[in-house]
């Protein structure tokens, strides 16, 4: 079997000389996780970029970690396959980052979690040691299943050398329909309508709000063939018979208009009217950051309360933020709440944290639904996990970084 972690002497080097260390993927981390806090120093994948298989007939992909999801997504293309995620950060990201922080994404509604399509890994420990979990089996039920402990574990546990993911086929038809709700009460009841008349065709379900939408607009000058609604949905059909898909994506849309709950749309078969629609949800974070100072929240929510957390945050801050939007994966239950102002304040900081985290962890909620907790995060941790979930996380942290050299103030909370 192939050993990516044998030439990975930079680990070893500092286990040695008890030198912390920062991995770095694409560094498009959203919670500080991949930046060193004092003097880390940043051990990078980027040169770990090689593909070591890809086997046809079960679909599945061993890779280095530094492969950009991008770049394997468009590999697997050429072999009518595709990667099971895809983030807007896709061109920069790496394969090694997206399970270091069980990357959610725009396709986690139809091909689920990393958790389920990553079949193994080969892991750097803080000891120094490999650990060569790099199976490339669909069921394996011998013992633990060590690797769940890396996906998600942002680099405190392991630096991930290679990876091994089952991949899906390349949809041969793919429809986009992009429209506008006038209240989310319609946002909702368009998923419900939408999953039970789409079925097994339906592959993304996002939301934006109309805020997003004008800053989209204003800062990317992109513009939108659908506007005037306070919210807008982007529903993703991906399948293998075109004339079907169409079909049931004509009747769906013929009941949301007929029934108002659904005011305006367009639909997209082409690949460039496809793109172009992606953009306005994708960009949203890039039109933010144009925006000034941004706070981001990244929170799980049952869906039907999504929204109300922005509704209250825009209340509860009024003019002291210049912006608060609401937009995310609805159909996963994410929502991403971002609040812009001019500059940094520390004042508007307390007027939205704890509130955000108190908010959330009254309904049940997550902090982090799919960013993390880096170093942003950490200390809220205990907003959405036991104590003793935490000090068992310690105690994992403990035995597999004896050292505390990797990714050392990340995830966990400090001075606990
Ligand atoms: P980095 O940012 O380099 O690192 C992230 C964390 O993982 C750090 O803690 C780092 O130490 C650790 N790490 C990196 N590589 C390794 C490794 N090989 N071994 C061990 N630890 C490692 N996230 C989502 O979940 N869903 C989205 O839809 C999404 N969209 C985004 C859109 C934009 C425009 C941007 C900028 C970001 C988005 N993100 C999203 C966040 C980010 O892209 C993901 O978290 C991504 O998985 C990070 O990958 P990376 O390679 O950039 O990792
Ligand atoms: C997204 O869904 O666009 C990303 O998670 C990035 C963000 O939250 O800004
Ligand atoms: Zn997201």
């Amino acid at each position: 079997m192939h050993k990516t972690s044998e030439t990975f002497f930079p680990f070893r080097y500092c286990y040695e000389r008890n030198l912390a260390v920062n991995p770095q993927g694409g560094n498009t981390g959203l919670v500080g996780g991949s930046v060193p806090v004092f003097d880390e120093i940043i051990l990078s994948t980027v040169l770990m970029n090689r593909i070591i298989s890809f086997d046809k007939v079960s679909g599945i992909l061993v890779c280095q970690a530094g492969c950009v999801l991008e770049k394997l997504n468009e590999y697997l293309e050429e072999q009518g396959f595709i990667m099971p995620l895809d983030l807007g950060a896709k061109g920069s990201c790496h394969i090694g980052g997206n399970v270091a922080t069980n990357a959610g994404g725009l396709r986690l509604l139809r091909y689920g979690s990393l958790r389920g399509t990553v079949l193994g890994l080969e892991v750097v420990l803080g000891d120094g040691s490999a650990l060569d979990c790099l199976a490339s089996l669909r069921k394996d039920n011998t013992g633990y299943d060590l690797k769940q402990l890396f996906i998600g574990s942002e680099g405190t546990l392991g630096v991930v050398t290679a990876v091994s993911i089952l991949c899906p086929q390349k949809p041969k038809a793919v429809n986009l329909a992009f429209l506008g709700c006038q209240s989310f009460a319609k946002v909702l009841e368009t998923f419900t309508t939408c999953r039970a008349m789409l079925g097994e065709i339906l592959s993304a379900y996002e939301f934006m709000d109309e805020k997003c939408m004008e800053l989209v607009e204003r800062h990317l000058k992109l513009s939108s063939p659908v506007t005037g609604s306070p919210f807008y949905v982007l529903i993703e059909t991906s399948g293998s018979n075109s004339t079907h898909d169409e079909e049931k994506l004509n009747n769906f849309l013929e009941r949301a208009m007929t029934s108002g709950l659904v005011t305006d749309g367009t639909v997209a078969t082409d690949d460039k009217k496809i793109k172009a629609l992606w953009s306005l949800r994708e960009r949203i974070t890039e039109a933010l950051t144009h925006d000034g100072c941004v706070y981001k929240y990244d929170i799980s929510l049952p869906v039907g309360k999504l929204y109300d957390l922005v509704t209250d945050t825009r209340a509860r801050l009024g003019r002291s933020a210049k912006n608060v939007v609401g937009y995310g994966h609805l159909g996963d239950g994410n929502l991403h709440l971002n609040i812009t102002a001019e500059s940094y304040s520390h004042s508007l900081l307390d007027a939205i944290e704890p509130f955000v985290y108190e908010w959330t962890a009254r309904y049940n909620g997550s902090i982090s639904a799919e960013h993390g907790l880096g170093f942003k995060k950490k200390q809220f941790i205990q907003y959405s996990k036991a104590s003793e979930a935490v000090f068992l996380m310690q105690r994992f942290k403990a035995m597999l970084d004896p050292k505390g050299i990797l990714n050392p103030y990340k995830t966990l909370p400090s001075g606990s």
